[in-house]
């Protein structure tokens, strides 16, 4: 699949399929974290990959309501990192956040050319998975991503969540967000 495909295609699809993900395409989405820009190569993302039955069912368990439609996916990724492990700027610039952004969005974009839906969440408690998976303190969760094979059936999904998997959401026109030349300044 050429990127620019993979980038149209790649949606946050909600109905999964229990099918388990087979080894050599799991080995393909560390790979592309692992070649992933970030700042002075800190590479800061540590990855805790939950597919076996005691640490998948401890992070579901630590799932919000809104997002019980994950309990389906046979393979959760919990990404977490910290300030230190990455370029800290004098200017408050901290690198760590961005640099996961990155490596998860690669790896994204990877699924997706694999047939793989990998969609990132915030809905969760924290410490819980990190009680669960023996996080250091230290360390923020800073996403699960939510991977496995688009399904069929949507009874975990709400409404809402049901009209998303038809549609993809509205993005902000052009202008709102992106400027030419000058700030405020709309691109057309
Ligand atoms: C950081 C982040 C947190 C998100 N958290 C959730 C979540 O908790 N539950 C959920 O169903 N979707 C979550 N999403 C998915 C977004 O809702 C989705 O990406 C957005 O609506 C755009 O849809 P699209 O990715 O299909 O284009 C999250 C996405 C990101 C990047």
């Amino acid at each position: 699949m050429e990127v620019a495909d993979a980038v149209e295609a790649r949606r946050a699809r909600r109905v999964l399929s229990e099918r388990s993900i087979e080894p050599d395409r799991v080995d393909a989405l560390i790979r592309s974290v692992r070649l992933s820009a970030s700042c002075f190569n800190n590479q800061p993302w540590r990855l805790v990959f939950c597919s076996g039955g005691e640490s998948l069912g401890a992070v579901r368990a630590a799932l919000a309501k809104g997002n019980a439609w994950a309990t389906r996916a046979p393979l959760i990724i919990v990404v977490c990192a910290r300030a230190p492990d990455d370029c800290q700027l004098s200017d408050g610039r901290d690198y760590f956040l961005f640099d996961c952004g990155l490596a998860i969005g690669q790896m994204e974009l990877q699924a997706t050319s694999l047939g793989l839906v990998a969609h990132p969440i915030a809905g969760y408690d924290p410490a819980k998975v990190k009680r669960a998976l023996g996080v250091p303190d230290d360390h923020v969760v800073i996403t699960l991503v939510i991977c496995g094979y688009p399904g069929t059936d949507d009874s975990l999904l709400s409404d809402k969540q049901r009209e998303a998997e038809r549609e993809r959401p509205d993005r902000k026109a052009v202008g709102e967000n992106v400027f030419s030349d000058r700030w405020g300044q709309a691109h057309t």
